[in-house]
């Protein structure tokens, strides 16, 4: 039987690298209809390069403190995912915001996972800010990256309950296991060409309806 045809996925890092680890865990399933191709960081530090090299993937660093400005290190960046002949690019604790000529060029083929319910709580400290406002449902999402920081049209999203004597820490550690499950599922989606862009949103042509919505505190 031919193989099946693989998306080349580029995965930008800059720390641990959990969500990354998922795609490479995903990917090495039969049938996964994506190849991660290169783990690009700019910290040579970044914990994910370890796991990344383990998996037999190939690594790039790309010091951001090492270029004059932003255009330049996105410069780099670009021509590191076109040596790789890669197709998608998935932002996966990239800490380093993004010009609009590098956004543009990779619109419609870029993905981030943020560990909120956008457009609920943009930018940094997500945990904290949804224990501060008294949330009862927090989660994350995967979107399509756009210029603006964590705008673009939402792909999927999980939802989690905020319990009664939560921490920041304890927070995350929910969400994050939902990162890990959904990361891989709407990448897939892509790949499958299951999920296209239509205006500000995504439309998805099969999903599977929950059979019951999430309720918190529970009911
Ligand atoms: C995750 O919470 C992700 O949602 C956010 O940054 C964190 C990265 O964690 N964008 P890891 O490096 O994937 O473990």
């Amino acid at each position: 039987m031919p193989a099946v045809s693989e998306t080349r996925v580029g995965v930008l890092i800059s720390g641990r690298g959990s969500n990354m680890a998922s795609l490479i865990e995903a990917a090495a399933q039969p049938g996964y209809p994506a190849e991660i191709v290169t783990v690009i960081s700019n910290k040579a530090d970044a914990g994910g390069l370890v796991r990344a090299e383990e998996a037999g993937i190939d690594t790039v660093v790309i010091d951001h403190k090492a270029h004059a400005d932003r255009a330049s290190f996105d410069a780099a960046l670009d021509a590191a995912l076109e040596e790789a002949k890669v197709e998608l690019v998935c932002l996966a604790g990239f800490m380093r915001l993004l010009t609009p000529g590098f956004t543009e060029k990779w619109r419609g083929r870029m993905i981030n996972i943020h560990p909120a319910l956008l457009p609920s709580f943009r930018g940094l400290h997500t945990h904290e800010r949804a224990l501060e406002a008294g949330v009862k449902i927090h989660g994350c999402t995967v979107h399509f990256v756009t210029p603006e920081m964590d705008v673009g049209p939402i792909i999927m999203q999980a939802a989690v309950p905020v319990l009664e004597g939560d921490t920041a820490e304890l927070l995350a550690a929910r969400v994050l296991a939902q990162e890990h499950i959904i990361y891989p599922a709407a990448l897939r989606l892509i790949c499958e060409g299951r999920a296209r862009i239509e205006g500000e949103r995504v439309v998805v042509d099969e999903f599977e309806v929950a059979e019951r919505a999430l309720v918190a505190p529970g009911i």
